[in-house]
């Protein structure tokens, strides 16, 4: 209403509000996460040591509420009132934290929501709260942010100073079990650096832990990193007249002792869709994408390495960081420092991980089991063969009694039917476990858990058992027994699925 009366009288205002309203809450961020990662950022630059996000239904309106609460310094009321405008900030590009813009929490909190409240107080007794509404906004009865007001704080119990950010009527906030995780494990990746330093960030009262994409930090369970070389340093000419430098460092991940696990394990421990690069401005990843590689295109064996590259928020504008600080987009000068060290480097993890896949592949790689398994095989009577060997030759069936079959343990991704095949190939039987089947899903996942990383080990009486049905299996004589064996181990991996699956 107020700016078409504007219009009418010849004046433009540079914002047309109601329709910026609405235009601002399709910011675009990434997700739930990328949203509040804007709040959690705001208190640590307030020096928060607690930031508590709690995720519930609105216990009127049964609609979604997000609170961000955290025990920081607090505002004045004036700044109360400058932190809900649109590029009201104190620190209005500066470069010494990670806010920058003044447009942060008003942006995010209505990307979530239709409505923003904001408390906060550097003394217990004095709590002042403003609001942002988006539905008067854009009806036109509002064009300021409201007079801060004495309030009090909606919690029981609350620090000497801090702020709470409330959004409700979250009409674009995702609530389900699945996006949950995702906003731990996001916040977690994105705020690892406060997170090992001691910070504590908790969603609904779980403490988020660090999610190092390098795997190189001390938590990470499953998955352990190793430092690929020393940190690259780049001193660079930032365009405000200062140099900064500009760290890249990579690890790999252990190809040979994780191979085995089943795709779904890897996507749980973050190894499968994990290539790439993270990008931290000020100790804050802001973005992980495919970065600085030249032409190398990305494949599932880039997933194996890690790399990261951290810079300082002098270098914003060589990084092309966005206002939402979860994309940049890095200008020619700066690839012409960066492509030509990191590509060749990518270009040898890769290989380096193509070769690690092709040794564990490799039939010589030798389990525990197969080498108990072929250490006794003489004891045993020689299969009957009449196979011959893949390169042609005439299987040698004589021989075997003498020094016993020799015995190769393989694992791989074989869809859901069967738990693992058999082959008889000359003296060389060769078993394929299915890292797929849910029976091996459900035995390898708790010895990961007890950290069992040594799964050869600890896998060796399932190998046995199932290398000597193979063993029994492929001395089967006749080709119609040989069909019924394969039926029947066929149907006991099916119903084995359905029990355990
Ligand atoms: N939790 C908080 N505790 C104390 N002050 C805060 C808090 N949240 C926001 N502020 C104040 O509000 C201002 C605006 O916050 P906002 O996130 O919109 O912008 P910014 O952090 O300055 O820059 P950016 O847009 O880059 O995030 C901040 O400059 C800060 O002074
Ligand atoms: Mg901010």
């Amino acid at each position: 209403m107020t700016s078409s009366v504007s219009r009418s009288r010849g004046v433009f205002p540079v914002v047309a509000l109601s329709a910026f309203i609405d235009a601002i809450r399709d910011s675009g961020y990434r997700s739930p996460a990328h949203a509040l990662a804007e709040l959690v950022d705001n208190s640590l630059e307030a020096k928060a040591h607690s930031i508590n996000i709690t995720i519930q239904d609105d216990p009127q309106t049964g609609v979604g509420q997000v609170r961000v609460i955290d025990d920081g310094c607090g505002m004045p009321p004036s700044t109360l009132q400058l932190a809900l405008q649109f590029g009201g900030s104190t620190r209005f590009n500066e470069r010494t934290g990670t806010g920058r813009y003044g447009m942060g929490l008003p942006c995010s909190a209505l990307s979530q929501a239709r409505r923003v409240d904001v408390y906060s107080w550097q003394s217990p007794s004095q709590t002042w709260w403003t609001y942002l509404d988006a539905r008067t906004i854009a009806s036109g009865s509002c064009v300021q942010i409201p007079a801060p007001k004495r309030a009090p704080v909606p919690l029981p119990a609350h620090s000497p100073s801090g702020t709470v950010v409330v959004l409700s009527d979250c009409d674009r906030f995702d609530r389900s079990p699945l996006v949950a995780g995702d906003i731990t494990n996001n916040l977690g990746r994105i705020f690892r650096r406060v997170l090992i330093g001691g910070a504590s960030v908790s969603v609904n009262g779980e403490p988020i832990g660090p999610v190092d994409p390098l795997f190189t930090a001390a938590h990470h369970k499953i998955v352990q990193g190793t430092p690929y070389g020393p940190t690259l340093e780049f001193r660079i000419r930032a365009p405000l007249g200062t140099t900064s430098t500009v760290r890249v460092r990579f690890a790999e991940l252990p190809v040979r002792t994780l191979h085995v696990l089943s795709n779904a394990e890897k996507a749980g421990a973050g190894i499968t869709k994990g290539a790439g690069v993270s990008v931290v401005r000020a100790g804050r990843e802001i973005d992980y994408g495919w970065y600085f590689m030249g032409s190398k295109r990305k494949e599932n064996y880039d997933d194996w390495w890690r790399c990261e590259v951290e810079f300082e928020p002098v270098l914003d504008e060589l990084f092309g960081l966005t206002h939402t600080k979860q994309r940049v987009n890095p200008t020619r000068e700066l690839a012409a420092v960066l492509v030509p060290h990191v590509e060749p480097i990518a270009r040898v993890l890769n290989r380096r991980v193509r070769e690690a896949f092709q040794q564990v592949r490799s039939p010589q790689h030798d389990s525990n089991a197969s080498r108990r398994a072929q250490s006794r095989d003489n004891q045993l009577e020689p299969p009957h063969t009449t196979r011959r060997s893949r390169n042609g030759s005439a299987a040698e069936p004589d021989n075997a009694g003498i020094t016993g079959l020799q015995y190769r343990t393989l694992r791989s991704s074989m869809g859901e039917s069967e738990l693992f095949n058999a082959e008889l190939v000359g003296r060389v039987l060769t078993m394929t476990v299915n890292t797929d089947h849910a029976f091996y899903e459900q035995l390898l996942a708790p010895l990961m858990r007890q950290r069992v990383v040594r799964t050869s080990e600890a896998m060796a009486p399932l190998e046995l058992l199932l290398l000597a049905y193979c063993r029994a299996e492929t001395s089967l004589r006749h080709k119609a027994d040989k069909r019924i064996a394969h039926h029947l181990r066929k149907q006991w991996a099916e119903a084995l699925n359905a029990y355990v699956g």
